[in-house]
């Protein structure tokens, strides 16, 4: 008894968000980390955090995230990389927002995230009138990085986060010009990730344009069938 042949298999889960952004990543992987106990690896977020912070990451970071750029690979790979090879990745983690262009989907497997084999993906569409709605309506909590918005999920009191009461504020890159840039970043840069993932990954497009706990409902049901 209690040899190794009596332990029950670990099932691993790596999952990839692709989608342009606004698309609802951030909504339905943060709901899907919580509910289902995965680790959640949002470059968005630790880029964010960087820059409030002032750490040399943040440094570099910061010009090209307020641009709408961009930041360089080399960075995001060595970032990511450190991230998922931590203890708490050991069972799986889901990536929101990496990686986004075809070097960082090979930088992935060079650091231990194994071959795209490996990922169930999700790539999440929603048409382009609907995503500049959703950035321009949205408004963030520097504290906590809880989003919201301000028509489709307003908080309780207004302009203030339900979670720890911080005034939101709206993130420099959902402005006007930042907003359109991220889009062609996207569109050059992101989008063709999606035949690589296709060919070589479990792969699923979720249609995005409707309730996020409808999304959510048929990101559960592929997880929960293994496919
Ligand atoms: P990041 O934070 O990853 O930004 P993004 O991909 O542009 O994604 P968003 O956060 O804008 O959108 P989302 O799809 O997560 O949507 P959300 O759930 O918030 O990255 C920011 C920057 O960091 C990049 O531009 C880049 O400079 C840099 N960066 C990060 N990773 C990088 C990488 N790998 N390589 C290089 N640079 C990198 O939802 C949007 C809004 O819609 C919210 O208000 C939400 O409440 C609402 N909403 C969500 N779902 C629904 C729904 N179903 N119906 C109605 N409203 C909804």
């Amino acid at each position: 008894m209690g040899g190794v042949e009596d332990v029950e298999p670990v099932s691993i889960e790596r999952i990839i968000f692709l989608g342009p952004p606004g698309a609802g990543k951030g909504t339905q992987a943060g709901r899907l980390a919580a509910e289902r106990r995965i680790v959640r690896v949002s470059t968005g977020d630790m880029l964010r955090d960087a820059i409030a912070e002032g750490t040399p990451v943040g440094r570099q970071a910061a010009p090209h995230i307020d641009k709408g750029d961009l930041v360089p690979d080399d960075l995001l790979i060595d970032m990511v990389g450190e991230r998922i090879r931590q203890s708490d990745c050991a069972n799986g983690y889901i990536l929101d927002g990496f990686p986004r262009t075809l070097r960082q989907a090979q930088g992935l497997e060079a650091m231990g995230g194994g071959p795209p084999s490996g990922f169930l993906v999700f790539d999440v569409e929603v048409p382009r009138e609907e995503l500049l709605k959703r950035l321009s309506g949205r408004r963030w909590c520097p504290t906590c990085q809880s989003t919201y918005h301000v028509d489709k999920n307003p908080p309780t009191r207004a302009g203030l986060c339900n979670l720890d009461s911080t005034p939101l504020i709206q993130r420099e890159d959902d402005k006007k010009v930042a907003v359109a840039r991220r889009l062609a970043e996207y569109d050059e840069r992101t989008k063709p990730l999606i035949g690589y993932y296709r060919d070589r990954s479990r792969f699923h497009t979720i249609d995005g344009y409707r309730p996020a706990d409808v999304v959510f409902g048929d990101l559960v049901t592929i997880l929960e069938a293994g496919r």
